[in-house]
């Protein structure tokens, strides 16, 4: 696609070549069909309010929702994320890919990854989003993409079967309809919230049972609709926007004066002898660690509840945090003699503080031997499978259409 101008044409083309090869460097985009889509897609065209080059960043998600709560709905996702959940779909020439959640840009990589003979179909719920996708489209002259308006929860009938769906929003359960809508061998890649963590899963469709392949780290918007499912917030401290809250998805309800209380006298600090590079993710030790300890709710607090000294870290997607009674304690971290490295640990706070972080320590270590060399695997069963044809050990999620279950083979 050319532009009026050659000399705009030569900025938009450096900017895109500049952001593929930061995707590649950050290992989100390695194949080199995502780079091409990448290097191809005028997605600054999705986001007309926003500085150009702020679209090309990797990291870089253009919010362009917020409803009534302050909490955001939609968006254009950051490039990375785009690229990593199109790594894991494995998109191949010629498929038929739905798309959950819109906007334009990222159906527009899958359209140049499926080519002339493929077909994209893009849907939204928000009628907003659906009208500036099909401004996008019809800008940028994609003739395999079809933009549809509707509830994510019951697919898009008319365009099944799909080779692949890809949803970009965050789903607490998975719909019967996207499995019946998904090839036999198809993917499904989905942001899961899986007690209160967000990973992007790539799953094939096996019968009516899903398995995993891959899953990264992520988070997105919630769902909106049928689906919607939002956590509930049980909020420990909360003074001059310095919120500290425990972000609750089928955890058992917790004594909230009680943690309160708790948070707000001395902490303990135990540590484990364990060291993470400091870029290296933790992600998959949180999934560990919400496999064998029933109470682990996320906590999320505010940088100025950091500031304060009210909690010793903060994450926007939140800590475990193991919860016992009146007492809880957090994963934390502190630079090890290494000092590339940082040694894993538990604050404690409530009665029994150092017992619960000794708790959650053991853990930590019982990772670091035993599982941090292994994938956790992700499975998704029809609600009602009885528990004798589910994998004999991992923690069970019931939601309302499925049971998901992380084992560590
Ligand atoms: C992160 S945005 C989509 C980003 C888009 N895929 C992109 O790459 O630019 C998530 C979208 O999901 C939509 N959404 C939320 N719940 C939905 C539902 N039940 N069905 C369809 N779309 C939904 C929101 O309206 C929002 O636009």
């Amino acid at each position: 696609m050319t532009d009026k101008t050659g000399q705009q044409a030569t900025t938009e083309q450096q900017m895109r070549d500049a952001m593929a090869q930061k995707l590649i460097e950050l290992g989100a985009a390695r194949d080199p069909r995502v780079v091409a889509a990448f290097r191809t897609v005028r997605r600054h065209l999705a986001a007309p309010d926003v500085d150009m080059t702020e679209t090309y960043q990797a990291e870089f998600a253009t919010i362009t929702k917020t409803d009534e709560h302050g909490v955001d709905i939609s968006s254009v996702s950051a490039p990375r994320i785009q690229a990593v959940q199109l790594e894991q779909a494995r998109i191949e020439p010629g498929w038929t890919v739905l798309e959950v959640g819109s906007g334009g840009p990222n159906a527009a990589n899958i359209a140049e990854m499926v080519g002339e003979q493929g077909h994209v179909v893009t849907m939204d719920i928000d009628t907003d989003v659906t009208a500036r996708a099909e401004r996008f489209v019809a800008e940028t002259g994609y003739r395999n993409i079809t933009v549809v308006t509707g509830d994510a929860e019951g697919g898009v009938p008319d365009h099944a079967p799909f080779d692949a769906i890809i949803v970009t929003v965050q789903a607490a359960d998975i719909p019967p309809a996207w499995v019946d809508q998904l090839k036999q061998g198809g993917r499904l890649v989905v942001p899961l919230r899986m007690r209160g963590m967000t990973r992007t899963v790539s799953l094939v469709r096996e019968g009516d049972r899903l398995i995993s392949c891959s899953h990264e780290l992520c988070g997105f918007v919630p769902m909106q609709g049928a689906g919607e499912d939002r956590m509930r917030l049980a909020v420990l401290h909360d003074v001059d926007g310095e919120e500290v809250a425990l972000r609750l998805d089928g955890h058992p309800e917790p004594d909230v004066e009680a943690l309160r209380t708790a948070l707000a006298q001395p902490s303990t600090k135990v540590w484990s002898g364990v060291t993470v590079g400091g870029m290296e993710p933790k992600d998959h030790l949180d999934l560990f660690l919400t496999t064998v300890l029933d109470n682990l709710p996320l906590m999320a607090a505010k940088p100025g509840a950091r500031k304060r000294g009210i909690v010793a870290g903060v994450s926007p997607l939140g800590i475990p945090t193991l919860v016992a009674g009146g007492s809880f304690a957090y994963r934390t971290s502190r630079r090890s003699d290494d000092s590339d490295r940082w040694e894993l640990g538990a604050v404690g706070h409530g009665p029994e503080d150092e017992k619960v972080a000794e708790r959650l320590v053991d853990e930590i270590q019982a990772w670091h031997h035993e599982y941090r060399s292994r994938q956790a695997r992700i499975e998704v069963y029809p609600a009602g499978t009885p528990d004798d044809q589910l994998p004999a050990s991992g923690r069970v999620i019931d939601r309302p259409h499925t049971r998901v279950i992380i084992s560590w083979p």
